[in-house]
């Protein structure tokens, strides 16, 4: 038994990355709010089983968790939580705790046992996204395959490029035909953002022979400190600042993408 999102009829999008610190979580949020925002239904599933925060990130403050799921305490619709949008639909976030040993290591039982509630609440949802930790591990990797699609994140820093390369390497060589977006996140220029792309795309064709799709280049940008100082997604806070829009047009993009 693994866990599979794939009958889905949500769109099951993984985000993660080689290094940590990059901005997975920001970008979770903000394309969350651009979909909740264009009138989409939209589940956010905090997978992060060691630092979880995605419900900091959007101002929630949770009594229940996954692993109350997990452990059959609760049933899945009474640990999600509703995330606010300004003006918009709010977004169904499913909250994990950090530092949940067991939630790192899924045995089958508990796969089988988080399927079925995922299937369950987002059986009317079009995005079902999922903020992984960083690195190589199990439980990462085990959401990765059951996404139908995978989000690597980066920042033009040589040493995250290097782990972005390394985790796109290993997901080519366990599923060559995924299709796999990068994200470069947090760039001092545009140019920066550019350079760190292609240098990403070259070597991706040249040692996996893989064209690797750049789904968008997110500017650094204080508004999204004061957002997440704020608790809330840069897309909702200042739409209109360098990575708000950023995010939005990431969002685009992924809409305007072939399903996997
Ligand atoms: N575009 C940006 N502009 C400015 N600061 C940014 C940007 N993106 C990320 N940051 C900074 O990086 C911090 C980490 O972002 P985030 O929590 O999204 O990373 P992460 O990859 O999810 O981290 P972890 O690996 O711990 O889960 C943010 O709190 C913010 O301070
Ligand atoms: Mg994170």
């Amino acid at each position: 038994m693994t866990v599979t999102f794939s009958p889905f009829i949500a769109r099951v999008v993984a985000v993660t990355s080689g290094k940590g610190g990059v901005g997975k979580t920001n970008v979770v949020a903000g394309l969350a709010t651009a979909f909740a925002k264009a009138g989409q239904k939209v589940v956010v599933l905090d997978a992060n089983f060691g630092l979880a925060n995605l419900d900091v990130l959007l101002g929630l403050s949770p009594k229940y968790t996954l692993e109350h799921v997990l452990k059959g305490e609760k049933i899945m619709e009474e640990v999600m939580l509703e995330a606010p949008v300004a003006g918009a639909m709010s977004i169904s976030v499913i909250p994990t705790s950090s530092g949940v040993h067991e939630l790192s290591h899924l045995d089958p039982a508990l796969e089988l046992r988080l399927t079925q509630s995922l299937q369950r609440v987002c059986e009317d949802a079009d995005w079902l996204f999922i903020d992984t930790a960083a690195g190589i591990h199990d439980a990462v990797l085990k959401m990765l395959a059951a996404a139908q699609e995978v989000i690597i994140v980066s920042t033009p820093e040589p040493t995250s490029l290097l782990d972005a390369y390394a985790m796109l390497k290993l997901l080519h060589l366990r599923e060559p035909d995924k299709p796999v977006h990068m994200v470069i996140n947090n760039a001092q220029s545009l140019e920066e953002a550019t350079e760190a792309a292609d240098q990403l795309k070259a070597a991706a064709q040249h040692f996996l022979g893989k064209e690797l799709e750049i789904l968008g280049l997110v500017p650094s940008d204080r508004h999204l400190l004061q957002a997440v100082r704020e608790q809330r997604s840069v897309v909702d806070l200042y739409p209109n600042s360098p990575a708000g829009t950023a995010l939005h047009h990431m969002a685009e993009s992924l809409a305007e993408g072939l399903r996997a």
